[in-house]
């Protein structure tokens, strides 16, 4: 059977992962978290005192990070980063490495060193990625994308149960903050801000299952073909 790119883009916390892996299941394709790239790499700067605002340093520092992805076949192929060898799928889901990705990922060289690496696993197709800029920049041709939206309140409150679930001195404030901070300079920043591409599908889940959203994207899918 043909094997297609999809592409899910869209704003932070609107259930853009969980579409994305649940479509990767059903068509047994392989699912890219793209966001765990950007949060690994900031991870790395903050553990390794990398100031992000000197080139130098940043080219640096990127030719020390590996980036790998493992899937864990006994747990629905639930995916886990790799950096350097180490698994810090929970690590970079923390606060400190949120405040501080979208600066990250709002570098240059960052971007050259991550979009590189995603356009090469997408090379053979079968992929649903999901990100900021996957329908255009990582793939312009792909051929099912998918631009996901959804209520900020509703948004706001599924990010704060999944960290409250981890960090129970987490406030809902500090989660809106970082999720409108995000937004704004993921929105704004010079290169490949987030945007919806001209051809991508708008899917706004505020009201949706995800069963509703999965038989949705599951038409698109044969519709693509
Ligand atoms: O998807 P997630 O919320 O984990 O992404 C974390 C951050 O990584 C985003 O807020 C954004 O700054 C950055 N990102 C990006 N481009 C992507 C994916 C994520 O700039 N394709």
């Amino acid at each position: 059977m043909k094997k297609i790119i999809i592409t899910i883009d869209g704003y932070s916390s609107c259930g853009k992962s969980t579409l994305a892996k649940q479509l990767a299941r059903q068509l047994d394709y392989v699912y890219i978290d793209s966001g765990a790239m950007y949060r690994a790499i900031t991870f790395y700067f903050i553990q390794n005192q990398v100031s992000w605002s000197d080139p130098a340093a940043v080219k640096e520092a990127l030719q020390n990070i590996h980036l790998e992805f493992e899937y864990d076949e006994t747990n629905e192929g639930q995916a886990s980063i790799y950096l350097n060898g180490e698994n810090v799928e929970h690590l970079i889901r923390d606060m400190l490495v949120a405040e501080k990705v979208s600066e990250v990922a709002a570098v240059k060289e960052v971007r050259e060193f991550a979009v590189a690496q995603q356009q090469q696993m997408g090379e053979k197709k079968g992929i649903v990625m999901d990100g900021r800029d996957i329908g255009t920049t990582v793939f312009p041709k792909a051929e099912l994308k998918i631009f996901m939206t959804a209520d900020t309140a509703i948004r706001v409150e599924r990010r704060f149960k999944e960290l409250y679930a981890k960090n129970k001195s987490i406030t809902i404030q500090e989660v809106k903050e970082n999720l409108e901070l995000r937004d704004y300079i993921d929105s704004n920043r010079e290169i490949s801000p987030l945007r919806k591409a001209a051809d991508a599908i708008i899917l706004d889940n505020s009201q949706l299952s995800m069963e509703e959203q999965l038989q949705l994207a599951l038409q698109w899918v044969e519709d693509a073909m």
